[in-house]
């Protein structure tokens, strides 16, 4: 048994997610003095944080107790760490991993992987036969009301899938009244902006392996806010959508639609809710509670539902009960990758994986484009 430091790259740092999840979680594992693998040996993250402002890197690497630091990219690719992770803002990050990848690091990045698919399919065939590891942040089948509706669906609950429903989103401010809560490069396109490059990377895995793999989508955008103020003050256009409808086609016949925007107001159980119809019984869930409904604990609705009053359609439902202690889904995504580096576990977010995602928003856009529905082939690598 021994403690084996395995040094970690972290690109784009001082961002919001390197701040609030990518730091703090990699920490909290070298805290608890390592992952501990299936042989008794410990893995434990030394991180190398690089960005572009020093003294937000100095202030990052003090406030976690003299973390290594530096601005310089290239330097931090020659050092001798092991894994690259680019949590930097998207723009770009086809180019930052092709490096990284090129100076033999194992890579594990932000979604998206990539602006399009093909720069996304590329990165997944370099990385496969620089025979390096390679995996995306998917997070989202890891926080605690995901979990549960994977756990539903793999246990059989709905019979034969018919539907899968995804209502996302919240009100961004236009930063004029109040405060943008999403940096500005989210909003143009040279950037790495626009919500459906941004979310279906999410949207892609969770329903792939929610309810069956998507071969098919034909989508609707638009830009609800065209301009806003950025984080200096500046007014500037908007050149991306900030809305997107998709209808999905699913292997096997089921069908998925997603209603996704940034100029929405919440009234439902959270800001992300799936809900997922079968012959047996449906279940809904939100980041942090799942409901089913039996087809025995179905209630009648077509008649009972037009009297007023008549059936309070929320207490038909089940909640599923907590099984495990909630850890935050980062944290699984790295520890997952970290077994997969270090044991060679089995991994199932790959570069690959994370081109699928990048494949969805593209044939969504060019569905949206030219107005037409759009196939999803197999991507090999
Ligand atoms: N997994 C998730 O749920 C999730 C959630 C939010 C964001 N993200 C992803 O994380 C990434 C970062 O998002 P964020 O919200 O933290 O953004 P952010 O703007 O808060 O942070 C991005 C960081 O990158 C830096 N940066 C900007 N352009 C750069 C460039 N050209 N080269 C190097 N650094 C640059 C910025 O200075 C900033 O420090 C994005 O790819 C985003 O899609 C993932």
């Amino acid at each position: 048994m021994a403690d084996r430091r395995i040094g970690i790259i972290l690109n784009g740092a001082t961002g919001r997610m390197g701040t609030t999840q990518h730091v703090p979680n990699l920490m909290a594992i070298a805290a608890e003095g390592g992952l501990k693998l299936r042989n008794g040996d410990r893995l434990v993250p030394h991180l190398l944080i690089v960005g572009r402002n020093p003294d937000r890197l100095a202030a990052l690497a003090a406030a976690h107790g003299g973390l290594r630091w530096t601005t310089n990219l290239t330097e931090a690719l020659h050092a001798q760490d092991d894994i690259f992770m680019d949590c930097a803002a998207t723009g770009d990050r086809s180019l930052r991993v092709r490096r990284a990848i090129a100076a033999g690091k194992h890579i594990h990045i932000e979604k998206p992987t990539a602006s399009t698919v093909d720069e996304a399919m590329e990165l997944a065939r370099l990385a496969h036969r620089a025979g390096v590891k390679h995996g995306v942040i998917q997070d989202k089948l890891f926080l605690p009301g995901f979990a549960k509706l994977l756990f539903v669906k793999n246990a059989g609950f709905f019979g034969r899938i018919l539907s899968i429903k995804i209502d996302a989103g919240s009100w961004i401010f236009d930063g004029a009244t109040q405060e943008c809560q999403r940096p500005s490069w989210n909003y143009k396109r040279g950037e790495g902006g626009g919500l459906a490059l941004d979310m279906m990377a999410h949207w892609r895995y969770m329903v792939d392996r929610l309810a069956a793999p998507v071969i098919g989508v034909s989508a609707l955008m638009s830009t609800a806010i065209p301009k806003r103020v950025d984080e200096r003050g500046q007014l500037y256009e908007v050149d991306v959508e900030d809305t997107s409808h998709a209808l999905l086609k699913l292997e096997g016949g089921a069908v998925g639609v997603i209603t996704n925007s940034w100029a929405t107001r919440v009234r439902r159980d959270d800001t992300m809710v799936v809900q997922i119809d079968g012959t047996a019984g449906s279940a809904v869930a939100g980041r942090m509670r799942c409901f089913t409904q039996s087809a025995v604990g179905t209630p009648e609705a077509f008649f009972g539902g037009g009297r007023p009053a008549n059936l309070d359609f929320f207490a038909q439902w089940q909640e599923v009960p907590d099984s495990l202690p909630v850890k935050n889904p980062f944290r699984q995504c790295w520890e997952t990758f970290l077994r997969h580096v270090g044991e060679d576990a089995p991994y199932v977010s790959t570069l690959l994986e994370g081109a699928k995602a990048v494949q969805l928003a593209d044939c969504a856009y060019r569905s949206a484009a030219e107005g037409r529905w759009m196939e999803l082939p197999q991507l090999h690598l």
